[in-house]
């Protein structure tokens, strides 16, 4: 066989056509076949080893995964369930899209939109709330240039979506904010996905945790996974919050919350209750790590794994540190931390912790070997 025939036989095998994950999982989730569905494609994003923060939790055998879900279209997670909840309010028969946010989920938001005036559906629009001054600025700027219209509110995120859910009591309006289930539908793909990936169920998941729809997601889809017979065991789920904004470790909703991780910076989850039952029903956890560690963990992120992640997501790793510092990850585990948005929407912070500054130099061999010393 010639060298040409192996390698086409191999790439054949190796490059399977993903069309977006409604399409991936179709039988798993709760959509007709007749449904016109609104896909970026994404989903089928990389669990990538990570030897360094193996290292770095010192635990014998310790296996550990990241699932790099900055690899979607718009970046972050929330594109699974957007693509559910566009394209469920689309078959509804509802063209204008709203949700409070953070940041990430406007972006999705305001890309899923963008992609049914692509596909057919010309009036579709979302209009996006976000807390003024709170969002990092590669997201603010996803959902102006996406076409949504944005609105900066004078408060933080709970109060916005306080506002938006009322919108679209009253108005014929799509919320499509997590506590729409369609969201939590095309979210719990991300659990299959990590099973298809390492083969098994994870013995940990650790996660951030900001309205909480996410960690209920993840544990709706190795639930599901479980009850098919498809995983023999379901992980323990570990939700992390910065400390500055963690009202389910508290116990209490926080009035102001504060967190470098603007993403999570949330005081009252919407799906607080759900996520207490993912921890419990789990045997897992939820607890609050600094700024100052989820920093930390971002820098071994990026300098220590090359994977570029934004702050919020960094928690899953900061958390899982912690948990092995404390004593409490079993040798031979292995673990899935889940980094749940890109690095590049939040640059500001990339190089406010970086700790480098550029050098300057005349673009000439000789000043390049000098200002690198070279002699
Ligand atoms: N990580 C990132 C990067 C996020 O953007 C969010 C939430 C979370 C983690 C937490 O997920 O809310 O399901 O517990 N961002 C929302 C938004 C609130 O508006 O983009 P959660």
């Amino acid at each position: 066989m010639s060298f040409w025939t192996r390698f086409l036989n191999n790439k054949e095998k190796s490059i399977k056509p993903w069309n977006g994950l409604i399409n991936g999982y179709r039988d798993l989730l709760d959509i007709d076949n007749k449904t016109k569905v609104i896909t970026l494609c994404e989903g089928n994003t990389p669990l990538v080893p990570a030897p360094a923060i193996a290292q770095a939790c010192n635990v014998a055998g310790l296996s550990v995964y990241l699932k790099f879900e900055g690899a979607n279209p718009s970046g972050s997670f929330k594109d699974r369930g957007m693509t559910m909840a566009v394209t469920k309010a689309i078959a509804k028969g509802l063209r204008t899209m709203i949700c409070a946010s953070t940041g990430n989920t406007s972006a999705s938001a305001a890309a899923y939109t963008a992609c049914a005036r692509a596909n057919g559906f010309e009036t579709a629009c979302c209009v996006v709330l976000v807390p003024d001054g709170y969002i990092a600025l590669g997201k603010l700027a996803q959902a102006l240039v996406y076409g949504s219209q944005v609105i900066q509110v004078a408060g933080n995120f709970d109060q916005a979506l306080q506002i938006v859910r009322q919108l679209s009591e009253k108005h014929p309006i799509a919320l499509v904010n997590s506590v729409n289930p369609d969201r939590i539908e095309g979210q719990k793909t991300a659990a299959f996905e990590v099973c298809d990936q390492l083969g098994r169920a994870p013995d940990i998941l650790t996660i951030p945790v900001g309205n909480a729809g996410n960690i209920s997601a993840y544990w709706a889809g190795f639930k599901q996974y479980y009850e098919l017979g498809i995983i023999n065991a379901k992980p323990k789920m570990c939700g992390f919050q910065a400390a500055g904004a963690a009202p389910i470790v508290k116990g209490e909703v926080v009035e102001n919350p504060e967190t470098i991780a603007t993403a999570i910076r949330i005081g009252n989850p919407a799906s607080w209750q759900m996520a207490a039952e993912a921890v419990q029903e789990s045997y897992g956890l939820v607890e609050a790590v600094t700024d100052e560690e989820i920093i930390q963990a971002y820098k071994l992120i990026h300098a220590g794994q090359g994977i570029c992640c934004e702050p919020a997501s960094a928690a899953s790793v900061a958390g899982l540190i912690k948990m092995a510092q404390q004593g409490r990850l079993q040798r031979e585990s292995t673990v899935v931390c889940v980094l749940t948005g890109n690095g590049l929407k939040d640059p500001q912070t990339a190089l406010d912790v970086s700790g480098f500054s550029p050098v300057k130099a005349e673009a000439s061999m000789e000043a390049v070997a000098k200002a690198l010393n070279l002699g």
